[in-house]
């Protein structure tokens, strides 16, 4: 056969098999799905117009509370879902078609729900698949339908879709909705951090509680706490004075010093002193999200951005999308938010001298560098009544404090647990200096050198450091 020929026959059967479809659906009536939707509209399926946004798996809440009050204004919300085989790999118009076509069995059917975190302990119930019948701004008819991740099939993200007889409203619709979905956004305010996620429905986004540290609970060399506070805090009370008179806002902070000397535990005072502001912290491989975690520092200002142990990940360049060493990735984050933003990055490292250079190299990034030290003998002294042994007399501190030279606040920490372990043991309800040394004795000893490192404390003989010092360009 020609190739001419053979073509024209195909083309006789493929008017043959349309035309025939087109009989089977004149006889057939319109699914009751379809006519939910068309009827709605008074357009008929080929005319219908479709708009659709997508969004990250963590917006899902917040699309939530912005159809739904997109929906309330309008009146009772009246959701409806679609049943049938397949209709998670289809979009809504396809799904529509397939319908009317009878290729698939798709019916009105029971709204999907899944239950997503909007806070530490609290969670919502949110739509993964159903269908709205509302009207657009001007009070057209359209149709939203809500689509939740569906990891099972693969599909990450949420989306809307906006459907309607024309464009222009479909994205009015849109516009509005994520208006809405913006003013009530369920990450603003909050604690976040990036990685596998505790709760169910919301993979990759843990909601944390906010911290609550007096100033008193973290023991650092004078001053440093009241430097870290006003470059962090203190900026950010005067944002509105500062932007008007010209003055940047955006800040970067680095802390750095030996494990366990308390930078997560500043930082953790950090977000207790500023109740309303957005966190968002990044440690591990949950860095490697850095550019979404940018993205809603920009979005939810005030915001901070936490990247803890930097160092670590620093040179990697598995996590990061261009294959660039994680660090460098880093500093693009921090460049792509504007000047003007009330965003403050912290980075706490245990190991300065791997970033020194790369951040001299982009000078800007980091605008104060501070130091926290091991605690010098006025904060052993203090670290000790902090954490219970505030009841000995000066004489057994003051022991206590010469034999602590070099040890960190974690190692003070695991000290005074295992000195009322000892008191424990002899049924004893106060604890004494006895204890203490008792505990510190078996912390000393050589078999526990490793448990000493871990702690943070150097072996064997401790190297004592003092104050800030800047690696800044201030
Ligand atoms: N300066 C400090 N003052 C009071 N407690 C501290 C201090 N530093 C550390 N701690 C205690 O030790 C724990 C571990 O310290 P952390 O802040 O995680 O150390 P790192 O410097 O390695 O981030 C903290 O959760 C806190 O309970
Ligand atoms: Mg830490």
């Amino acid at each position: 056969m020609e190739i001419d020929e053979a073509r024209s026959l195909a083309r006789g059967l493929q008017r043959l098999v349309n035309e025939a479809h087109g009989l089977i659906d004149e006889s057939r009536p319109v699914p009751d799905l379809v006519a939910r939707v068309t009827g709605h509209l008074s357009c008929e399926l080929k005319d219908l117009v479709c708009v659709t946004q997508a969004f990250r798996n963590w917006e899902h809440a917040s699309l939530q509370r912005g159809v739904d009050a997109y929906l309330a204004e309008r009146g009772e919300a009246d959701w409806f879902g679609v049943s049938g085989q397949g209709r998670e790999h289809n979009d809504t118009v396809d799904l529509l078609t397939a319908a009317v076509r009878g290729f698939e069995r798709f019916e009105v059917g029971a709204v999907d729900y899944a239950t997503t975190a909007v806070g530490p302990d609290e969670t919502v119930e949110v739509v993964t698949f159903g269908l709205a019948r509302t009207t657009t701004p001007d009070g057209a008819p359209a149709v939203i339908v809500l689509r939740g991740p569906a990891e099972m099939f693969g599909r990450q993200g949420c989306r809307i879709e906006v459907i309607a007889a024309s464009r222009e409203r479909a994205t009015a619709t849109r516009e509005e909705i994520e208006r809405l979905m913006r003013a009530h956004d369920v990450l603003r305010g909050q604690i976040l951090t990036f990685g596998v996620s505790e709760h169910r429905g919301n993979s990759l986004v843990t909601f944390l509680p906010r911290p609550e540290l007096g100033p008193d609970e973290v023991i650092l060399p004078e001053g440093v706490l009241e430097t870290v506070e006003r470059h962090v805090v203190g900026i950010g009370r005067h944002a509105e004075a500062l932007r008007a008179r010209g003055q940047h806002l955006k800040r970067g902070l680095l802390l750095h010093g030996p494990p366990g000397t308390g930078k997560t535990h500043t930082v953790r005072y950090l977000m207790g002193r500023q109740p309303g502001v957005t966190v968002v912290v990044l440690a591990g491989t949950g860095m490697g999200f850095i550019s979404d975690a940018a993205a809603l520092a920009r979005r939810l200002q005030p915001a901070i951005v936490v990247v803890e142990d930097v160092d670590l990940v620093a040179h990697d360049r598995r996590l990061s999308a261009e294959g660039s060493p994680l660090l460098f990735t880093l500093f693009d984050a921090m460049d792509g938010i504007g000047a003007d933003a009330d965003v403050t990055f912290v980075l706490t490292t245990n190991r300065a001298e791997t970033l020194e250079q790369a951040l001299a190299n982009r000078p800007g990034r980091v605008d104060l560098a501070v130091e926290v030290p091991r605690p010098d003998a006025r904060c052993r002294a203090a670290l000790l009544r902090l954490y219970g042994a505030g009841d000995l007399a000066e004489a057994d501190l003051e022991r206590l404090v010469t034999r602590t030279d070099g040890m960190t606040a974690s190692f003070f920490k695991e000290l005074l647990r295992r000195g009322v372990l000892e008191s424990l043991r002899e049924d004893s309800d106060t604890l004494t200096a006895e204890h203490l040394s008792a505990a510190l004795e078996d912390m000393l000893r050589s078999q526990e050198s490793l448990t000493r490192t871990l702690l943070g404390a150097p072996s064997p003989v401790p190297a004592v450091t003092h104050g800030t010092h800047g690696l800044s360009s201030e």
